[in-house]
């Protein structure tokens, strides 16, 4: 079979650079065309890497491709997947337009993650909303497809709590979390304002924990999505780790269950990615660790490539009538970004959405 030809927006960053390790040597995938702004635009990748922190080497492969300015009208016809890692407010018009003129965009950009046609999809969660992609094509008439990855932080939380909810039920969730830098994007925080210190807000990303997990963790019905009825609140920080987000969870379950019940179905919990078998799915999406000072972020955050989260000191959840409380581990641009887009286009392709 010939490789299907890719492309990366916003090849340049954290999330676009991260993509071209899982793309290389990629059984279904090539990578055909790397954009970014001007001031890249004209040199090879490598070189206008070479001076900026990167989560792994460059592919020697995609090293030397040339990176484009995007413009719409320039970019190949013959992609068949576009994978978008541009910052929100460049995304909004750029995805539009390339699904406009017949592109299958997935994309890391939080524009429209919510629309009622889109598919947000965690593909060991929620696969099943691609089915959305049929909405979409009926209510905008688009040529081509819009799907979009969720925000990293929710991305790592609906993955542990998906078979919570599918086996006790879950009727609140509050979570707090300790974010990576990376999490911002290059060059992110500066170092003088997280060096010795915790930030405590980051803006917009309670919101879109909330939401974006309520949307993830719903259920597909004839008319769209039915968000999940579970109240979540969560308290985001940001702290001097390089990658990997960290999350304390105290979950309120609907049915009681016990320590090691909870340990088993996280433990044995595997997905459609894992029964497909796709190239860049984790043979086991949750890790759990047993020791009382895991996870860590940086003795955990590249298991299974950094696709698998890890949890720990799962323990009672005293302050409610029934749940649990733990502490999860997910790479933000591995698992939160990067490669579950790999991911979901992986197995749009299996589908055969692509
Ligand atoms: N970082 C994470 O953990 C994470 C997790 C989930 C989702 N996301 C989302 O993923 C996206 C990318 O994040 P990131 O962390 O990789 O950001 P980043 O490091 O700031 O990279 C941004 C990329 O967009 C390009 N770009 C910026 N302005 C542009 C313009 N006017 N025209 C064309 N290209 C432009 C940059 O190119 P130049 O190098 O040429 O400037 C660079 O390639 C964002 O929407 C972010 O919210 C990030």
């Amino acid at each position: 079979m010939s490789k299907l030809k890719v492309g990366i927006l916003g090849a340049t960053g954290l999330v676009g650079q991260l993509m071209t390790y899982y793309l290389s040597r990629h059984p279904w995938f090539e990578v055909m065309y790397l954009g970014a702004s001007k001031a890249s635009a004209g040199k090879k990748l490598r070189e206008v890497v070479q001076e900026k922190y990167v989560p792994k080497p460059i592919p020697d492969e995609v090293g030397d491709l040339v990176v484009e300015e995007i413009v719409p009208e320039k970019i190949p016809k013959e992609l068949d997947i576009v994978f978008s890692a541009l910052p929100p407010n460049i995304a909004k018009d750029i995805e539009i337009e390339l699904v406009k003129r017949g592109f299958t965009v997935v994309s890391n950009a939080s524009p429209y993650r919510l629309d009622s046609d889109v598919p947000l999809i965690n593909p060991e969660v929620n696969l099943d909303h691609l089915e959305l992609l049929k909405l979409q094509e009926r209510n905008r008439g688009w040529r081509g497809k819009l799907v979009k990855n969720p925000n990293c932080t929710a991305a790592i939380l609906t993955l542990a709590l998906k078979p919570i909810l599918d086996n006790f039920g879950i009727k609140k969730v509050i979570v707090a979390t300790m974010q990576s830098v990376s999490g911002a994007g290059y060059p992110g925080v500066s170092s003088l304002d997280i060096i010795d210190n915790v930030v405590p807000y980051i803006p917009n990303e309670e919101e879109k924990v909330e939401n974006e997990s309520r949307k993830i963790l719903g259920k597909l019905t004839g008319e769209g999505i039915e968000w999940a009825n579970i109240r979540i609140s969560a308290t985001c920080t940001r702290v001097p780790v390089l990658e990997g987000h960290l999350e304390t969870v105290f979950v309120e379950t609907e049915k009681d269950c016990s320590i090691e019940e909870i340990t088993k179905v996280l433990e044995e919990f595997r997905g459609p990615p894992q029964e497909m078998k796709l190239p860049t799915a984790p043979e086991k999406p949750i890790v759990v660790r047993y020791e009382v000072n895991r996870p860590q972020p940086r003795l955990d955050r590249w298991i299974y490539e950094g696709m698998a989260v890890v949890v720990g000191r799962i323990r009672k959840e005293s302050a409610f009538k029934k749940g649990v409380k733990f502490v999860l581990l997910g790479h933000n641009l591995a698992r939160g970004a990067a490669g579950i887009a790999v991911l979901i286009a992986e197995a749009m392709v299996k589908l055969g959405y692509i």
